[in-house]
């Protein structure tokens, strides 16, 4: 039932005849434990036009109110995924997953808003917002935008403030891998970082050495290693943490915050930690696959099944996810995201003959939050409070719309979940929402359990059921100038008064 063909996923998807906001606009979630990162307390939460109106317990109500009981579980903000790629053009293709089908999967998952990556269009970056404004038409959920810088010239430059001051905008992404399409060089990333830093915007790099990548994929072809395992062995580690650490220090040579994503090894998160322990301010983000995965489904015998796996950075070897659950739960990494980039088998096959044709990316939308739970809370390692600041409130702060989002607080929106801890989770591909037809969690269970989601005072997941409604997802504009910004004119102040030389110390006679 999965074809690319289908208009949208009919995995148990129906659609809601009320039009967004108005019906249902009233709901009372009686009795559960509310989360949010600082603190946790049974209590209802009144909901009105989308709105959270109130958080106490007690809280009486007229008949005509909707109500769900929560007793015995958690009342947590949605869950807010800062890296997907819905409707991409990529590799030769486009992902397979849609505004529609991909935030489908997500609210059958727990999250209630995702922040994708504008790619532009022949450079402009005003033309690729346009296109992806037209893509995330039939949005059912919230979302907001990065946007990818691929070539740097005046006229990119200039666009940056109009992406920042206009069109709500507030962090770029830099690729320092990929050579000959995206990937850009230190120059250009040195001056997109200044861009950034002038415009209050947050600096993002996918750090991978490009160059070596390249040399490292013709040295497997050389040696006859053309599957899915080749591209892991072609782009090892030690260049992922080459990369991090090169815009790290390029990052602190311009005093800008910076942002990492999808962090996938040791040595990417031992450079973040060195930068934090010293001060700088380096956000690490890993993604789930690298927390819950290694890279022995890459040496698969069936191609299909290798090939799925395959995203770049990749996978890592058994032991690199440990290290991240841990570096997640001390918070030298600080929110998951999922890279949420999809391909069916027929786009992974493109690759039969040479790992470098399949096209990079992973599911994870509708995954994250019960992974999360399962990897991170059922071991042990965080708590419920540290749940939501990693799945939600962290991701909301980094880009600037807390606590309109990230939190169930009054005044909040009204993007809620109530999770079952005592409840549990299987993950097929026969019954997942995305429009892919594998998937790279096949047959993983744990427990807890994401029982109802709530989208903009609406109820859209329950007892299994999807109600949907296309176009009922707002964009959200992020302003510029997140908390990560603090602090950053005093510290260039002190570093010109260090400088000690005064501006023309020697003079010409003649
Ligand atoms: O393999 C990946 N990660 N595909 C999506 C593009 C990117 O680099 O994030
Ligand atoms: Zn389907
Ligand atoms: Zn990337
Ligand atoms: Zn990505």
């Amino acid at each position: 039932s999965h074809s690319q063909s289908d208009q949208f996923c009919d995995a148990g998807v129906g659609y809601s005849e009320s039009t967004c906001g108005i019906s249902s606009s009233k709901l009372l979630i009686k009795g559960g434990t509310v989360v949010n990162a600082h603190h946790q307390q049974i209590a209802d939460v009144y909901v009105e036009d989308g709105i959270i109106v109130a958080v106490q317990p007690n809280i009486k109500v007229p008949d005509d109110v909707t109500l769900l009981d929560a007793t015995g579980k958690y009342v947590m903000p949605g869950g807010i995924d800062p890296h997907t790629h819905l409707a991409m053009e990529f590799m030769g293709t486009e992902t397979i997953d849609d505004y529609f089908s991909g935030q489908a999967a997500a609210l059958a998952g727990g999250t209630t808003m995702h922040i994708d990556f504008v790619i532009p269009v022949n450079g402009s970056l005003v033309a690729g917002f346009e296109a992806y404004e037209k893509k995330a038409k039939k949005s059912c959920m919230d979302y907001g935008f990065h946007m990818a810088i691929t070539k740097w010239d005046e006229s990119v430059s200039r666009e940056m403030e109009i992406m920042v001051k206009e069109k709500g905008i507030n962090s770029f992404k830099f690729f320092m891998a990929y050579k000959g399409s995206l990937m850009i060089n230190d120059e250009l990333l040195l001056q997109g970082f200044e861009r950034c830093k002038s415009l209050g915007a947050l600096a993002m790099v996918h750090a991978e050495n490009g160059d070596a990548v390249f040399e490292g994929q013709k040295r497997m072809i050389e040696l006859g290693i053309t599957g899915p395992e080749g591209h892991a062995l072609s782009r090892p580690a030690v260049l992922e943490g080459e990369a991090t650490a090169r815009a790290i220090r390029l990052a602190k040579f311009v005093n800008t915050p910076l942002y990492v994503v999808h962090v996938m090894s040791i040595d990417a998160m031992e450079e973040i930690a060195k930068a934090r322990k010293s001060g700088q301010k380096v956000i690490g983000e890993p993604v789930v696959s690298g927390l819950v995965l290694n890279d022995s489904g890459l040496w698969d015998p069936e191609f299909i099944t290798a090939a799925k796996y395959v995203m770049s950075p990749p996978i890592r070897e058994a032991g690199h996810d440990k290290a991240l659950q841990a570096a997640l739960s001390t918070g030298v990494l600080q929110l998951v995201g999922t890279d949420h980039c999809v391909f069916n088998s027929t786009q992974k096959a493109f690759g039969i003959d040479d790992f470098r044709k399949i096209p990079n990316g992973v599911n994870g939308i509708e995954e994250r939050m019960h992974l999360v739970w399962d990897t991170m809370v059922e071991s042990g390692q965080i708590s419920v409070t540290d749940y939501v600041r990693i799945t939600s409130t962290e991701c909301a702060r980094i880009f600037n719309i807390y606590p309109r989002k990230g939190a169930i607080l009054a005044g909040s929106d009204a993007d809620i979940i109530i999770f079952n801890p005592n409840s549990s989770f299987e993950i097929s591909a026969s019954s997942h929402h995305s429009r892919t037809d594998t998937n790279i969690y096949e047959g993983r269970k744990g427990k807890g359990k994401v029982e109802v989601t709530i989208v903009g005072g609406r109820v859209v997941w329950k007892d299994d059921e999807l109600k949907v409604v296309p176009g009922c997802g707002k964009y959200i504009e992020m302003p510029p100038l997140s908390y990560l910004f603090n602090g950053i004119d005093k510290a260039d102040a002190k570093y010109r008064s260090s400088l000690k030389a005064p501006v023309k110390r020697f003079k010409s006679t003649s």
